[in-house]
Formats: structure tokens, sequence, C-alpha cells
């Protein structure tokens, strides 16, 4: 008999969250090996919610019934890939982090004859336009190759695009400017004649991004990098999955790399610690010693 069994008088509460969380990993399981989507070390409560969601949305009354559809349905699985990665980005977000970069990487940047940066987890683009307007300001970009990858497939097409909703630009035109911006943001783009709720950004910021698919939980490292920024990914994941992905950057990255990671997120207990020193504790900004 099982623990959970075998505890005697478990509350009616205490049963419907196990039962859920039982629906939950066969779900995962499930899509796993039908799909080979491994969200089966996503952090539980936020995926938990997600699904929650999605089942709502497909119009089920369980998470095992969603089992049933997407083993049977790949257009039901499409669907729900979609709520299950959450894409919220913005330009220049967290302006000090991008002001903090000018001041104490950019130097760094000078000494390299070129320089190789991977946005892991770049959504649908704006981080890596941010870093391409930075670039090009601080006269980094012509020795630049930026690596832009995600697992959304439509995000990363959006992001290819170089698009973005005009309504964002007011808010992302403050963030420029906070981040220490020395331009007029209005320079690096124009109204999207086809489409008048989008601006497009100037073609040239995207001349040296390269966008591809990578899985940050099944793919390995492609290349050795000068800066990471993984902001706002590792934030969904489990102790152990964030784990591996940091013994992923920490093999991607050159000596004296440099790795971003996101405000909410944190490098302490990823088992790499003591391989980084703080560029800035606040900004989560690290520079790899060993
Ligand atoms: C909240 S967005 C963060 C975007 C951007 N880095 C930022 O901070 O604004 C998280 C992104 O991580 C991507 N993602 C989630 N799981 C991933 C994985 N296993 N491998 C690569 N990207 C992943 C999602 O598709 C999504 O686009």
């Amino acid at each position: 008999m099982s623990d959970f069994l075998s505890n005697l008088h478990p509350s009616t509460e205490r049963i419907d969250e196990e039962r859920q969380r039982i629906e939950i990993e066969l779900l995962l399981e499930g899509i796993y090996r039908m799909y080979g989507n491994d969200f089966r070390d996503y952090a539980y409560d936020s995926i938990c919610r997600r699904i929650t969601h999605a089942t709502k949305q497909q119009g089920l009354p369980s998470v095992t019934a969603l089992l049933e559809r997407v083993l049977h349905d790949p257009d039901s699985m499409e669907l729900l890939l979609r709520s299950l990665t959450i894409n919220v980005t913005e330009m220049f977000r967290t302006p000090s982090l991008f002001q903090t970069f000018r001041t104490k990487v950019v130097p760094f940047l000078h000494t390299y004859p070129s320089i190789r940066i991977w946005h892991a987890g770049c959504s649908t683009g704006e981080e890596v336009l941010s870093m391409s307007i930075l670039l090009q300001e601080e006269g980094l970009y012509e020795k630049a190759r930026i690596y832009a990858t995600d697992i959304d497939q439509e995000a990363l097409e959006q992001a290819q695009s170089g698009r973005v909703l005009i309504g964002s630009m007011q808010q992302y035109t403050n963030n420029y400017m906070m981040s220490g911006g020395t331009g007029s943001f209005s320079d690096y783009y124009s109204v999207n004649s086809e489409d008048g709720n989008k601006v497009t950004f100037n073609r040239s910021l995207l001349d040296h991004v390269i966008f591809a698919g990578h899985n940050l939980v099944t793919d390995q490292s492609f290349n050795e990098f000068h800066v990471i920024f993984c902001r706002n990914v590792m934030i969904y994941f489990n102790r152990k999955l964030q784990q591996r992905v940091h013994s992923l950057f920490h093999d991607s990255l050159a000596q004296f790399g440099v790795l971003a990671i996101g405000e909410r997120e944190t490098i302490r207990f990823s088992g790499f610690e003591q391989y980084y020193e703080q560029i800035s504790e606040s900004e989560r900004l690290y520079t790899k010693i060993k």
C-alpha cells in the first residue's frame, strides 16, 4: 500500500491535490512519450496552473480527459503547447540591467576581436532587438554575432519579422531612456505600412542575429560565448532542471564570459555559484572565473 493510502485519514483536500498531481504527471509523461516535448521538470505550481487553464480552454472536465485528447489529436497538442510556454517579454526589460551592462560589460567586450552572444529563451525577440541597439550604440555590433534561441517556433517567427505592437512603444521608449540609450529610440523603427498596429524595426538590427530552435531541457551546447542572456526562463524550471541548464551555460561560456539571468532568479543552489563572480548581484550579472 502506498504511503499516501496508508495515511488513515487524509483530508479531502489532500486527496484532491494528490489526484491532481498524479493526473498532471501522467499528462506530462504522455506528452513526452508521444511528442518528445519534455515539461516533466518544469516548476510544478506554475505548470499546474497552466494545465488547469488549458483543460478549461479545451472545454474538458479533467486533466485525464486532456491527456486522452492530446494523445489522439496533434491539433489539441499544438493548442496545449501554446499554453505551456509563457512568452511575456519587453524591450529593455529591467532597464537598470542594460545600463549596468553598458558600463561594466561593454568595456570588456571591446577587448575581443569578435564576440558571440546567446539569448536563450528569446521569445518574440524584444530582448534581442534591445541588445542589437545597445551594441550599435557602443560600436560593437559589427563584430558581434547574436544567437537567439527558443523552443517556441511561432515566437521565433515573430522575432524574425522584427515587428512589435505599436501600443508597447511608449513603454519601450521609457525603458530605452532609463537603460542609458544614447540615441533617439524612434530612429530604430518605422510604422508598418501593411499593419498600422505594428512598427518594424530597422532590418540592420537583425543582420547579425541567427534565430534557431533550441531546447534547454534536451539540447546540448552549440558554441562558445562571451555573453549568455537567459532571463525569466529558469524561473519556470524545477531545481534539477535549473542545475542542468547552469551546467550547459557553464560549458558554453568562455573564460570571463558573462551570464545574465532574470531578476527573480538566482545562481545560489545551482551548484555552479563557485564558478562565477558577481558583476552586479542586484542585476543578476555574473562573470565566469573558472
Ligand atoms: C517569459 S519568456 C522570457 C523572454 C525573455 N528572455 C525576457 O526575459 O523577456 C520565456 C521564454 O522561454 C522559452 N522557453 C521555455 N522553455 C524553454 C526551453 N526548454 N528551452 C528554450 N526556451 C524555453 C519560452 O518559449 C519563452 O519564449
